[in-house]
């Protein structure tokens, strides 16, 4: 196991070599010790399936603990575990469905004119832009714009408190390396001392914008299409059937987890695909004729409808997600003593399973040539040839990622303007191959991004 403070792979490829030894050596499933810790990987399919879905009651949470009085900011989904991962699990679901997409549609599609506008007069001054940077202030605005409600420009204001604490959960400060290492590694230390992910000055930004938006919307009896308004919409039901409803503390931890869970992933997914897309001009083309040609039959407009009829752009995304899966692995806690079926193996209470999703995806049983970016791989006839549980970049069972379709609508909105506008070429000294950095949780390469954009 490496040093944690000085990774060269991270997790993601400690559990990538762990896979690809397993499955060299015919395993089923194997274990591994992240440095005292002893974790279960299973490799065969069956075992995946009854670990995330079949099995459930055995690997019903990540493992993490909370604490919500000091951590109010962190009792958000992805942690909670049992009973009161079920209640806000259950509350929340609703907030996701289709129909409630496609009422959100036209206020994400607003933030893709300042994005549209920015590059149009970034590429007067530069031929090559950074799309890691630009990528992830586009998706930062929708977050906070269908999030938290508010307009943050930006563009106009790269200095915006968002971007700052955005940047101070993700840049891998101390603070978070060391609480990574105690929540994977050595979750026994975490009992012994409180490392707080947070600082206190995020924890506070993030609860105040959350109450100030929604008493303004209340005292002003605002709308809009975004989920401040769903929250509120589900505190009025709650109190029409006489239950308690969310706290402001409980739905500023949820907000969190969209605002974490959703703009670096996105992000990452769009600049992956674009860097495919200008090594690969041909499926660069070949999406272009679909998004304009989708664009044409709706007056030159972008439609939610339009935007689901898009095949062609739906397999260019399955297939970035494939070779760069945001999340490169999924973790469960077993939480009481289960024996492996038809084997003699009893993965005891309180062990951590690890599943590589990083090493499914890029294992060449199931994607030949897993190194090349091939949209066709994900047609309706070549997904029957495959075995279920080998796509999991959303992960799987009832911890599925809730947010999957927004996340999804935003990509692709994202990159359907994009492409319709411009054309995107590789740097002259750009390699295929990209290099990542090992500590982040989220897969992100290593340095900028930089494309050659140029207007159609
Ligand atoms: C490309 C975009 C995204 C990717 C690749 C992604 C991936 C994932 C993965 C792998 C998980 C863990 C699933 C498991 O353990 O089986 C997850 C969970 C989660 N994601 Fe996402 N996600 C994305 C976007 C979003 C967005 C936009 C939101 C919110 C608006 C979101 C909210 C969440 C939440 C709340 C959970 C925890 C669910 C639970 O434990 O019940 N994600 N996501």
């Amino acid at each position: 196991m490496e040093n944690p403070f000085r990774q060269k792979h991270g997790l993601r490829g400690t559990f990538f070599k762990a896979y690809n030894e397993f499955k060299r050596r015919g395993e089923l499933h194997g274990g591994l010790y992240l440095l005292t810790q002893p974790v279960y990987m299973p490799v065969d399919l069956q075992l995946v399936k009854l670990v995330l879905s079949g099995d459930y009651e055995y690997f019903h949470g990540h493992g993490f603990k909370v604490n919500e009085q000091k951590d109010p900011l962190l009792a958000h989904l992805f942690n909670l575990d049992g009973e009161q991962w079920k209640f806000m699990r259950t509350i929340l679901t609703p907030t996701f469905t289709s129909g409630k997409m496609r009422v959100m549609f036209n206020t994400l599609l607003d933030c893709t004119h300042p994005l549209v506008d920015h590059i149009s007069e970034e590429i007067v001054i530069h031929q090559a832009l950074n799309l890691k940077e630009i990528l992830s202030c586009f998706t930062m605005d929708v977050i906070v714009s269908c999030v938290f409600g508010l307009q943050s420009n930006i563009f106009n204001n790269p200095d915006t408190e968002f971007r700052k604490y955005g940047k101070q959960v993700f840049a891998g400060s101390l603070r978070i390396k060391l609480y990574t290492f105690v929540k994977f590694v050595l979750p026994s230390l975490g009992k012994l001392i409180h490392v707080k992910k947070l600082s206190a000055e995020l924890e506070n930004f993030f609860i105040n914008v959350i109450r100030d938006v929604m008493s303004y919307r209340k005292n002003n009896n605002l709308e809009r299409n975004d989920f401040i308004k769903l929250f509120i919409e589900l505190e009025g039901k709650a109190k029409a059937n006489g239950k308690d409803s969310l706290t402001v503390e409980q739905i500023a931890a949820q907000s969190f987890i969209f605002f974490t869970a959703g703009f670096e992933s996105s992000s990452m997914t769009m600049t992956f695909c674009l860097h495919e897309l200008s090594f690969n001009q041909n499926i660069q083309d070949k999406l272009r004729d679909e998004i304009k040609s989708t664009l044409t039959k709706n007056n030159g407009e972008l439609t939610y409808e339009g935007l689901m009829s898009m095949q062609y752009l739906d397999l260019v995304i399955r297939e970035t997600l494939r070779k760069y899966p945001s999340v490169s692995f999924l973790v469960r806690a077993c939480s009481k003593d289960y024996k492996v079926p038809n084997t003699t193996v009893t993965i005891e209470k309180g062990t951590k399973v690890y599943i590589s999703t990083w090493g499914i995806h890029r294992d060449e049983e199931f994607y030949p040539d897993a190194e090349a970016f091939m949209p066709e791989r994900f047609t309706e006839e070549n997904n029957r040839k495959r075995p279920g549980f080998t796509f999991l970049p959303f992960g799987e069972g009832p911890r599925i990622c809730i947010g999957q379709r927004f996340g999804l609508m935003l990509i692709k909105t994202g990159i359907a303007m994009l492409l319709n506008k411009y054309k995107f070429y590789p740097i002259p000294d750009q390699k295929y191959n990209l290099d990542f950095e090992p500590s982040s949780v989220n897969i992100t390469n290593k340095g900028t991004l930089k494309l050659i954009v140029v207007e159609i």
